[in-house]
């Protein structure tokens, strides 16, 4: 529909999609489908700073893929694509990189964290840091400015990123005019950051993630292994510090969620108790996706041809926008 605001974003194939991954975007992502035009992608080029493995990258992508579209995304009413199927990003960044000042990378986050801890380890700063784990930022603001983003779903984690994009957005647009639109992020209110099995952020590269299509038995096994306090059921606990509760509390119903905080602060509920809920609840939510997620991962040329047709309706927006950009800079008349 001509005239609707453009919602972007990408997930790394760079691991097992994690009930953090659906709450903090994928859910927020699928619902603005219905007033906004939207590109989701999977950022398989990002996914190269950490998967050095062929095989595990291509896998990822097509396991990646088939969550999305078994979570609900409709190929019809969704540009879903890989990243490294548009060239035009590519180049897109490179321009890009030509007026982000370097001190702008020098404070992003996943940059400050391998500093930091290559100065714990008394190892030189730049240890292990690849020239792509450094300009991740340039690239995604790449990402996000090549289809006209307006605003990005993304998680808490990503903000900075995404500010990121719309700072360079700003310093190509005073060089060259009102070129590039500015994007926002768009954080789901109240989900902030999920934490995993062991209290710290639920990450791919963490190892203490609960998977969205794990079988339900393992799915619980794992639910029963997050980390709690040692309070005896009878004791009264806060649902607002307990994690446990903070992934419940985004998947069963509200009135089920209401009893639960009820219980919480009078005491009675055990942990035991709760992390059955959950699970029931996670199998309640995930089973029918699941059984469509299974289907589609055996059928990989049904998810390439649906990649093939996003790279070719993605290609030709950001075919236009590069070449917007290129006037402005010079680079084509
Ligand atoms: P991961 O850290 O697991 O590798 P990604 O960086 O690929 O995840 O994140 C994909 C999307 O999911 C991003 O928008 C990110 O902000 C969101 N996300 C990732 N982990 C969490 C979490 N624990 N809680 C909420 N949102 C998350
Ligand atoms: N960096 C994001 C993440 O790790 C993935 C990503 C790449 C992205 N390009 C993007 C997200 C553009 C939003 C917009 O989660």
């Amino acid at each position: 529909m001509a005239g609707r605001k453009i919602a972007l974003t990408g997930i790394q194939p760079s691991g097992t999609a994690h009930i953090g991954n659906y709450l903090g975007m994928i859910r927020p992502a699928l619902d603005l489908v219905r007033s906004y035009d939207a590109y989701y992608f999977l950022a398989d080029e990002h996914a190269l700073t950490s998967v050095r493995e062929p095989k595990a990258l291509l896998d990822y992508t097509y396991e990646m893929a088939a969550t999305l579209l078994a979570l609900g995304l409709d190929p019809e009413k969704v540009v879903m694509y890989r990243q490294s199927d548009i060239p035009a990003v590519f180049e897109l960044s490179w321009i890009l990189s030509c007026v982000t000042p370097k001190g702008l990378l020098n404070r992003a986050h996943a940059y400050k964290a391998a500093v930091d801890e290559n100065e714990t380890a008394k190892r030189p700063p730049d240890d292990g840091v690849s020239m792509g784990l450094y300009s991740y930022p340039v690239l995604m603001a790449a990402d996000i400015l090549i289809v006209d983003g307006n605003v990005v779903p993304v998680g808490a984690d990503q903000k900075q990123h995404v500010e990121m994009a719309r700072d360079i957005a700003e310093a190509f647009n005073r060089q060259y005019g009102d070129v590039l639109v500015l994007p926002e992020p768009l954080i789901q209110e109240g989900v902030a950051t999920i934490a995993g099995l062991d209290g710290r952020k639920m990450s791919k590269s963490y190892g203490n993630l609960i998977p969205i299509f794990a079988p339900a038995a393992e799915q619980r096994k794992l639910v029963m292994r997050i980390v709690t306090d040692s309070r005896p059921p009878e004791e009264p606990k806060d649902p607002a510090t307990d994690n446990l509760f903070r992934i419940y509390e985004h998947f069963a119903g509200q009135d089920k969620v209401e009893v639960m905080r009820k219980r919480y602060l009078e005491g009675g509920v055990g942990y035991g108790e709760v992390k059955e809920d959950l699970a029931a609840v996670l199998d309640e939510t995930f089973s029918g996706p699941r059984a469509e997620y299974e289907e589609l991962m055996a059928n990989r040329s049904k998810l390439d041809s649906i990649l093939v047709d996003g790279a070719s309706r993605a290609n030709a927006v950001a075919g236009a926008t590069l070449n917007r950009v290129k006037k402005a800079a010079g680079l084509t008349s």
